[in-house]
């Protein structure tokens, strides 16, 4: 933690949990952090990709740790948190980021098997996140606190019915939790990306070049973002660098949600 306010994104002294940190937005997520002092805990149920990421930072002269984690299960969730806890001795910190994209669903076609999921991963992961995270940081006397929901947060986007719900959920989320516990120290804001080059939008778009042509032209800026330009408003919310910013929604989407 730094003295002088010119160098407050400086974030050594601080220990991050980073959720979905083995691939795309959180590893880059995690990887800038650590290179900006932090401790960093990534979570995941992608045991090999978490593992790859904690080895990526080790060899970029940072530190981290991995525990295997499905943010859905409040049992693993508090397991993480107290993981993060002994190893590193706190926790100041945490990008909720891990989650699913849409199978595709129609609201008239759409089981409600499929919607659970949808709310357990993306939704009911960030409350129980971020119960685990609050209890710890009251404790210790504040921290800061990054939900990821989406351009689908604040609009709505087709035949995702179920991804759209669950990321306006973790904007209401975000907003809630942060007039809760403010004024106590713990800030809570929320990033909202525009379509960002990971697996997961790679996936969707299916390697079509026409589809990935129609994403471009949905942002005015022209283009995909890249999972770095995530990772550094990540990086600012949970450093004192923004110590005013509570309760925001922050969008990070080449224009995306302006349209
Ligand atoms: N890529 C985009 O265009 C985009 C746009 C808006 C929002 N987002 C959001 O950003 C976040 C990160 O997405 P990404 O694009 O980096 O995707 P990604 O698929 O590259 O990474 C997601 C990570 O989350 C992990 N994960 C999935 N389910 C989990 C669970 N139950 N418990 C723990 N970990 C789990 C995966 O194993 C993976 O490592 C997601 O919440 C996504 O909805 C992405």
């Amino acid at each position: 933690m730094s003295t002088s306010p010119y160098k407050a994104l400086d974030l050594g002294g601080k220990v991050v949990v980073v959720t979905g940190g083995g691939s795309g937005i959180g590893e880059s997520s995690a990887r800038l952090l650590a290179a900006r002092g932090a401790a960093v805990v990534v979570g995941d149920i992608d045991e090999a990709g978490g593992l790859r990421v904690v080895q990526a930072i080790g060899d970029e002269g940072g530190k981290a740790a991995f525990v295997h984690t499905d943010v859905s299960d409040e049992a693993q969730v508090r397991r993480m948190v107290e993981f993060a806890i002994s190893e590193f001795d706190g926790l100041h910190g945490a990008l909720n980021n891990a989650g699913m994209s849409s199978r595709g669903a129609s609201l008239i076609d759409l089981a409600v098997e499929q919607w659970q999921t949808m709310i357990d991963v993306n939704l009911t992961s960030v409350f129980l996140c971020m119960k685990w995270q609050v209890r710890h940081m009251l404790a210790q006397g504040g921290g800061s606190i990054v939900n990821v929901s989406s351009g689908a947060g604040i609009v709505g986007f087709p035949n995702s019915i179920d991804y759209v719900a669950s990321k306006h959920g973790v904007v209401g989320l975000t907003r809630a939790a942060a007039v809760d516990f403010s004024a106590r120290g713990i800030r809570i804001n929320a990033i909202v990306p525009g379509g960002i080059e990971t697996p997961m939008l790679l996936g969707a778009m299916g390697n079509d070049p026409v589809v990935r042509g129609a994403v471009e032209r949905g942002h005015p800026i022209g283009r995909l973002g890249q999972p770095i330009e995530i990772a550094e408003a990540a990086g600012w919310l949970l450093s004192d660098a923004s110590t005013f910013v509570t309760g925001a929604t922050v969008a990070v989407d080449g224009g995306y949600t302006c349209m």
